[in-house]
């Protein structure tokens, strides 16, 4: 099958553009290149400076390289998951990093890549492709139970245990291998007003299945810790995302990385040490035009925050 063309409309561009704060000598990690939308910002604004492009799909990879034609000097591409950062920048200070979570327009667009459930596609889901588990090993493999798990934790999903169960009766008579026959059987286990109460039947369960195939949410926090801890004074963390799990994950993070003394209120002196690591901003949310022109905008939201000087001792 010939290759799609790689296409990706970058959201909340200049806001995220804006809260790097770049500096034409900086250090930047765009942990997620995607299409290279947020990247070729960047690197247009370096002049000694350096952007590390990371994705774990090898397709974004080559997508970004095309992208940044002509910028040789100032970028390198990565491709590995964002999570390997703390070993990916162990001997390098950044100014800057920017996290745009989730999977890309090509992603889901591509009918082979099974994250549609629009289109009929093997159950595979997978961001990188060198990852041996799908999601027909969650559909075919987990019990009801952790199936019905799932289905409600990273798809809220409020009929996940009928879901799962109609999952499980099906799977016995042969294993379920498309994405359409999956939708078959979600649809056949909601109600039939399901559509007028919230939108496609298997929308939930797909993001649960994407979440769970990708470990989307649980290295979230940890990733952004190491990227704090590479950042420079002064430097900044940006990431958006595009959903309720996402955005809280990350408001938590900072939220921890922002709070300073944990000492109990009657303690007459500071004891523990800890400092605040980031001045946390206020969100930001795409603007009416372009949640005019990019539907994939309309969840859309960045946070970010910036290091403060340390030492950031931290009493156990
Ligand atoms: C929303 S797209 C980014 C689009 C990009 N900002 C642009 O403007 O073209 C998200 C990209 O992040 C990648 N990605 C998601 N999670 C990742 C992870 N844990 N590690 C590395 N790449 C990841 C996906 O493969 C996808 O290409």
């Amino acid at each position: 099958m010939p290759q799609l063309e790689f296409s990706h409309e970058p959201v909340l561009l200049s806001e995220a553009i804006d809260a790097l704060d770049i500096k034409p000598d900086g250090i930047y990690a765009d942990c997620t290149a995607g299409g290279g939308g947020h990247s070729f910002e960047i690197v247009k604004r370096l002049s000694s400076g350096h952007l590390f492009c990371i994705d774990q799909d090898e397709e974004a990879i080559e997508a970004v390289k095309k992208r940044l034609g002509g910028f040789e000097d100032r970028y390198t591409v990565i491709r590995s998951n964002f999570s390997e950062a703390e070993k990916i920048f162990k001997d390098i200070m950044l100014d800057g990093a920017l996290m745009d979570i989730g999977v890309s327009s090509h992603q889901i667009d591509d009918p082979s890549r099974g994250f549609s459930y629009m289109q009929d596609a093997p159950l595979d889901m997978r961001m990188d492709s060198d990852n041996p588990f799908t999601a027909a090993d969650i559909v075919n493999g987990y019990d009801e139970t952790r199936l019905a798990d799932i289905l409600k934790r990273w798809g809220e999903e409020k009929y996940a245990r009928r879901i799962a169960a109609a999952i499980v009766k099906q799977r016995q008579i042969q294993p379920i291998a498309g994405t359409l026959e999956l939708v078959g059987i979600i649809e056949s286990a909601v109600p039939g007003n399901y559509r007028s109460l919230g939108g496609h039947p298997a929308k939930r369960s797909f993001q649960a299945l994407r979440i769970e195939v990708n470990h989307e949410i649980e290295i979230l926090t940890p990733t952004i810790g190491a990227l704090v801890d590479r950042l420079s004074v002064g430097g900044r963390i940006a990431i958006i995302t595009f959903h309720s799990l996402e955005d809280r994950e990350v408001k938590q993070a900072f939220a921890e990385l922002s709070k300073g003394c944990v000492c109990p209120s009657d303690f007459p002196v500071c004891v523990c040490g800890r400092k605040p690591k980031v001045k946390v901003f206020k969100p930001v949310v795409p603007g009416e035009t372009e949640l005019k022109n990019n539907p994939r905008s309309h969840s859309a939201r960045l946070r970010y925050a910036e290091k403060l000087s340390g030492p950031y001792e931290k009493a156990d």
